[in-house]
């Protein structure tokens, strides 16, 4: 979307000009896969599907929210003083979370404001258009109130959010991608440390394909907050032996000789999923950097492979997807990516079988899950950026 059709599409609504646009990407995530809540590495890049913005700063303390994705919702206002979470106030709870935890990180925003929101990630698809949200809130703020924020400020704001005022356990992974990104390059983020590296995504003659299974999420956060649980209850029972404060810690080796602490089959699995995911994710970079394709392809299989035993994060549709993937020519690996239980794959695929790819893969997906999957070639974009000023 350009940004004259957002300032004309802010003013067919709130009838008035907007002070500034914005854009804010989603997010793949390469491989790393459950390991950023256990302090392990992830691999992500911010796309070019996203979050579009534009907004004025009001006198007084209302704000107005306006969103194209759910025009039936009309304009939904809430009082500057009142920011508290209200299932009525649907998507608009996410900006308010930002603004209240901005507020109480001592930051001034003191009027209200008028804020147009358009988003073109698939709704539900695991592409974090929630963390997408979160971010264009914090770069619309920071523009409109002058704050003084570090990058990481926000970043950590968005997941405070997520985690507190929406009710998600996430980790850092998607607001760290979509606030930090750079064009053409997947951050290789240490989510214990938080020491990063961009990694140039250079796949020569291969494209990354993202491929929607069109289910929704749902049970993704209770799911997602139970394996979270899953995993800290393990970090206790090693405990008993070992001094670790998060799975990211032990290697392959440690956790075989100690996982014998852990109680339960479960658990084990787990555990096991996230240690071996955070070595193979250091292997998946490492492999990009010295240009390995085709080992970068077999690590992110085997991710997949793991979140679906292991982890029993998948399900019929992400598998189909992914197994079928793997079948077909000029692929060289595909896998779910972010939270699972629905949402989006991801498979390199040469770029002039590409139309092959969705032909084949769409087919079987159809007639096995009964419903049509979607397709869209991945682009790596940079992170979340004020369009123009007024
Ligand atoms: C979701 C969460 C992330 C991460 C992924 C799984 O996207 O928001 O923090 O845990 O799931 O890797």
């Amino acid at each position: 979307m350009e940004s004259q059709d957002l300032k004309q599409a802010f003013t067919k609504v709130f009838d008035s000009q907007a002070d500034a646009t914005f854009f804010s990407p989603g997010r793949i995530n390469l491989i790393g896969e459950h390991t950023d809540y256990n302090g392990g590495h992830v691999f992500p890049a911010a796309i070019t599907l996203g979050t579009y913005g534009a907004a004025r700063k009001r006198e007084d303390k209302t704000l107005r929210f306006y969103s194209a994705n759910f025009e039936d919702l009309g304009i939904i206002e809430v009082d500057l003083d009142n920011l508290v979470f209200a299932k009525e106030d649907h998507w608009t709870n996410y900006p308010k979370g930002v603004i209240k935890f901005l507020q109480e990180a001592g930051h001034t925003i003191d009027t209200g404001f008028d804020f147009y929101v358009y988003g073109n990630i698939p709704n539900g698809a695991g592409l974090s258009s929630s963390a997408s949200l979160e971010l264009l809130t914090g770069i619309v703020l920071e523009e409109l109130f002058n704050l003084n924020l570090e990058r990481l400020d926000l970043v950590k704001i968005g997941k405070q959010t997520e985690n507190e005022f929406i009710g998600v356990n996430s980790g850092i992974m998607d607001q760290f991608a979509i606030g930090m990104g750079a064009d053409k390059q997947a951050i290789y983020l240490d989510t214990n440390t938080l020491e990063y590296e961009l990694v140039p995504l250079d796949l020569g003659d291969y494209v990354i394909v993202i491929m929607n299974t069109n289910k929704r999420r749902e049970l993704a956060d209770s799911k997602y907050n139970e394996r979270r649980a899953e995993c800290e209850k393990a970090v206790e029972e090693l405990n008993e032996v070992l001094a670790v404060k998060t799975l990211g810690e032990l290697d392959a080796d440690t956790f075989d000789q100690y996982a014998y602490l852990i109680k339960d089959a479960n658990r084990i699995k787990r555990a096991h999923h996230a240690v071996l995911e955070n070595q193979r994710t250091f292997r998946a970079k490492e492999a990009l950097v010295s240009g390995d394709l085709e080992q970068f392809g077999r690590l992110i299989n085997a991710s997949h492979v793991s979140l679906e035993h292991d982890y029993e994060v998948t399900g019929l549709e992400l598998d189909t997807l992914a197994h079928t993937a793997w079948e077909q020519e000029g692929v060289l690996g595909a896998r779910m990516t972010g939270a699972g239980f629905g949402g989006c794959g991801i498979a390199i695929v040469v770029k002039d079988k590409v139309d092959a790819f969705k032909d084949t893969v769409g087919k079987t997906y159809t007639e096995i899950v009964g419903f049509a999957p979607d397709f869209y070639i991945a682009e790596i974009a940079g992170g979340s950026h004020v369009l123009e000023r007024s």
